[in-house]
Parts: structure tokens; sequence; C-alpha cells
């Protein structure tokens, strides 16, 4: 038996990587770790990080900067660096932090048991490899304890388009999918748990192609089709995808697939052809809303939420309105932009940069636009009823608060609600960042 030791992770970036932490610290449950909530406790503190945006990468040396003291008053504590700036910058942070002992790629978590150990003996140990075997298949051995009403699964990671601003495709690799089998046995094993909403998790989701049980490739609409069959699974939501990858299936599924939930997130990045060709999206302006309305006929009240970028290297002023229309054009529900980010190896970064103060000016713009848009959506389900699984007790007494189909944060008065529960609610009023209701 290994003597018992608590492990703190602190998870940055995309649902990839909550979903990843979740399945590193089981791996590390045979080494005699449980998780713990605060770094103060741990013997080992892992960072799950993310390269994205300069920002974002730069985060992992500040919290590195600051667990110093940590290790100094306990010089046995681990601290490992995992994710997408372990994979993209590899030994450079061993060499720029010397109190980080263990790296490891997004590709290696199965190999972190063995890893942990080599650190412990006082190695320091680096793995950014893209191993041949499975890592899930190794990191399958969950333990039964119940969970909360929701949950992410991975079904595809890795990415073929290479969009010329974009790390992913180094950081996370090749498009792989994973067998129909796999992911239908998790699933079951997250419902007999407890989760009744299941969130399909890929860098490039809708370009799922995993094995059937068949013997042949399945799209991600006949995997959806196939876990809603799941006895207690309730809900079924999917991200990320791209516009290219949305086949007839898929978006038939959105109309006639009951578990499927009406929301959809499909970045498009920029409304300017002359950008999108330079971004290498293969798609335009006018594909995109085409096929947002086929979307849209196949299920006229799904609320689409996207991505932007601003400023991209030689974006002029022309190029952004055109990004403006197009979300006149769409009109959002939800949606995430940010400043382009120079990053190292990608083709964009060797382009004429747009100026930080356009940038900041045309960020602020198109929040604005977003912000109008997204309150007006949401102010439209004030008289509606909508299914709302709730998650958790609100902040005022009595309160639960849960998610409804569209994604709506819902507040409702009620002491006859456990979390789990899915219910009619009616819709009364709409808050800054909130819809409230009333059970049916
Ligand atoms: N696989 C997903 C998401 C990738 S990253 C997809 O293809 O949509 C999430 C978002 O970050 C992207 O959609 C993009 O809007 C943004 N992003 C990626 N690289 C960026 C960069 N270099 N600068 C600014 N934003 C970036
Ligand atoms: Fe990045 Fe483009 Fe791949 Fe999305 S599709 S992960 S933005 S390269
Ligand atoms: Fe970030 Fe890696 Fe996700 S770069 S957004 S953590 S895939």
């Amino acid at each position: 038996m290994t003597a018992p030791k608590k492990l703190f992770i602190k998870t940055y970036g995309c649902q990839m990587n909550v979903y990843d932490s979740e399945r590193m610290a089981e791996a590390l449950g045979p080494s005699g770790y449980t998780e713990v909530s605060s770094p103060e406790e741990a013997d080992m503190i892992l960072l799950n990080t993310c390269h994205i945006r300069e920002k974002a990468a730069e985060k992992v040396y500040s919290e590195l900067g600051r667990l110093k003291g940590l290790k100094a008053a306990k010089p046995d504590l681990k601290i490992g660096v995992a994710g997408c700036v372990a994979q993209a910058e590899g030994e450079e942070i061993m060499t720029r932090q010397p109190l980080v002992d263990l790296v490891v790629g997004p590709q290696s978590y199965h190999r972190l048991p063995a890893m942990e150990a080599r650190a412990r003996s006082g190695e320091k140990v680096l793995d950014t490899d893209f191993p041949e075997e499975d890592k899930f298949e190794a990191l399958k051995s969950r333990p039964k304890a119940r969970r909360g009403p929701t949950a992410f699964l991975t079904v595809q990671e890795g990415c073929d388009k290479f969009c010329a601003f974009c790390v992913v495709p180094y950081t996370r690799g090749a498009e792989v999918s994973r067998p129909v089998d796999r992911i239908r046995a998790e699933a079951r094993d997250l419902v007999e748990r407890g989760v009744r909403e299941i969130t399909l998790l890929g860098q490039n989701v809708n370009a799922y192609h995993g094995e059937g049980p068949d013997g042949r490739d399945w799209t991600l609409a006949r995997l959806i089709r196939e876990l809603a069959e799941i006895d207690g699974l309730a809900r079924l939501r999917f991200t990320t995808s791209h516009p290219n990858d949305m086949d007839d299936d898929l978006i038939a599924a959105h109309g006639d697939c009951a578990k499927l939930m009406p929301y959809l997130h499909l970045p498009v990045q920029s409304g300017s052809d002359r950008i999108l060709k330079r971004m290498n999206r293969s798609h335009d302006r006018d594909s995109y809303l085409r096929l947002i309305d086929r979307i849209r006929t196949a299920r006229p009240d799904i609320l689409m939420s996207g991505d932007f970028i601003v400023g991209f290297p030689e974006e002029t002023d022309q190029d952004f309105r055109d990004t403006m229309r197009l979300i006149e054009e769409v009109q959002y529900g939800q949606a995430f932009s940010f400043k382009y980010s120079t990053r190292p190896g990608t083709p964009a970064a060797e382009r004429p940069q747009v100026a930080e103060d356009v940038k900041t000016a045309r960020l602020a713009e198109l929040q604005g636009l977003i912000t109008t848009q997204q309150r007006a959506l949401q102010d439209a389900m004030v008289g509606q009823t909508v299914g709302v699984l709730f998650e958790k007790p609100g902040r005022q007494p009595g309160q639960m608060v849960g998610k409804s189909d569209h994604l709506h944060a819902v507040h409702v008065e009620a002491t006859d609600i456990a979390p789990g529960d899915l219910r009619q609610v009616r819709i009364i009023a709409s808050g800054s960042n909130s819809l409230s209701g009333t059970l049916i």
C-alpha cells in the first residue's frame, strides 16, 4: 500500500482541461492521492495549463512564482505542469522555473503514476510524447463515487485544421476519435453515478469519426443517437464544432433527438471573407450564414454561440465592420471574443500586426453588441416554459439554481427540488446574468 498523499490541481483553459484534470486525479488515486481544495495542504500540486493566448500561457509562470514560498516551507512538495503549456514549452519550463519537478503533456497522462514515483525519488521528469498507446484506455479505472448532475466526456481530441492563429494542432496533436463502445461505457458509468447531462467534448467534436461496434466509422450524430438511448440520461450537448463539419445528420439530430439540447457553439472567428481566407478557416461568411439558416430550420429555437477574434493581422476597419454585420445577422445568445494574440510557431505570427489600441477599441465595440444581443435573447425567455436541470442551492435561502435547455442559469424558489431534478419552469424575470422562474 502507498502512503496517503494529497493532490491539488489548478485548471486553466478549456473544458477539455477540466475533464483531463478529473482523469489525472483518478489516475493518481492508486498512488495514494486524494484531491484537496487548497495548495497549502498538498503533497503534490499540478497546474493544468492553457497555451491559447499569451496571457493564458504567462499565468503559469506567475503561479509558479507564487508557489516558491510553499516549496521552501515543504521541500517534499512536488510541483508538476500539465496541459498545453507543458506540451508547447516542455523543458523550457524547468529551466525558467527550477522548482518544477514534473512536466507532462496532454497525451501522456496515463504515464503520470510512473512519473510521480520518479519525481518522489528526486528525479526531474518530463514527458511530452505523442505515444502510440491509447491514453484513455489506461485512464479508465475510475472510483465509483457519486457525481453531480452534469459531466464532460471527451470523445475526440486534437485538430487537423491548422487555423493560422491557433496552437491547438501543435499542443493536442492530430485528430483522434475514441471508439463508440468505450464512450458508451463511460457514459453509462457516469449515469449510474448520478449524472443526467453529458457534454461531449472535442477540439473538433463534430469531426468525430470513432469506430462503431459494427467496425465502421460512426459520425457524431450517430454517436449522439446511440447515447440518447441510455435510460436516466436526460440531456446531451457537444462542443466545440467547426462549421465545415456540420453534416446533414447532425443538423437533423437537432430537430429530432429530444435529448440533444437547443444550444450550439459554432465559432466563426470573423465575418470578413478576406480575413477568413488568411485565417485558413476554409469556410466563408456566406456558407456560415447559410449553415445557420439550415440549423434554425431544423430547430427554430436553437441558441447560437460563437467565438470571435479581433485584430487578426491585416484586419482593416472594413473587415471589422463585416464581422459586426455578421453578428447582427446571426443574433447570438452567447459569444466569446478575444484580441488576436501572437502565438510563436503559428503562421500568422509572422504577418503585419494590428496596433494594440485598435484591437482594444474593436473588442469593446464587438462585446457591446454581443452583450445587447445576449441580453435581448435572455429577456425573450420571460413568459416561456423551459426545462431546467437543477444543480445546487442558490445564494438566497430556499433557492435552487440550474441550467435551462438553452443553457441560461435559472433561479427558482422552492423547497422540494434536489440537485439532479429536471423540472419544467415558467420564466418570470430576466436579471443581468440569469433568469428566475416558478415550477410548473
Ligand atoms: N477548437 C475550437 C476552439 C479553439 S480555442 C474551435 O476550433 O473553435 C478557442 C477560441 O480561442 C477560438 O475559437 C478562438 O476564437 C480563440 N483563439 C485561438 N487562438 C487565438 C489567438 N492566437 N488569439 C486570440 N484568440 C485565439
Ligand atoms: Fe484551433 Fe482552428 Fe483547430 Fe479550432 S479548428 S482548434 S481554432 S486550429
Ligand atoms: Fe487552452 Fe489547450 Fe484548451 S491551449 S483552450 S487548454 S486545448
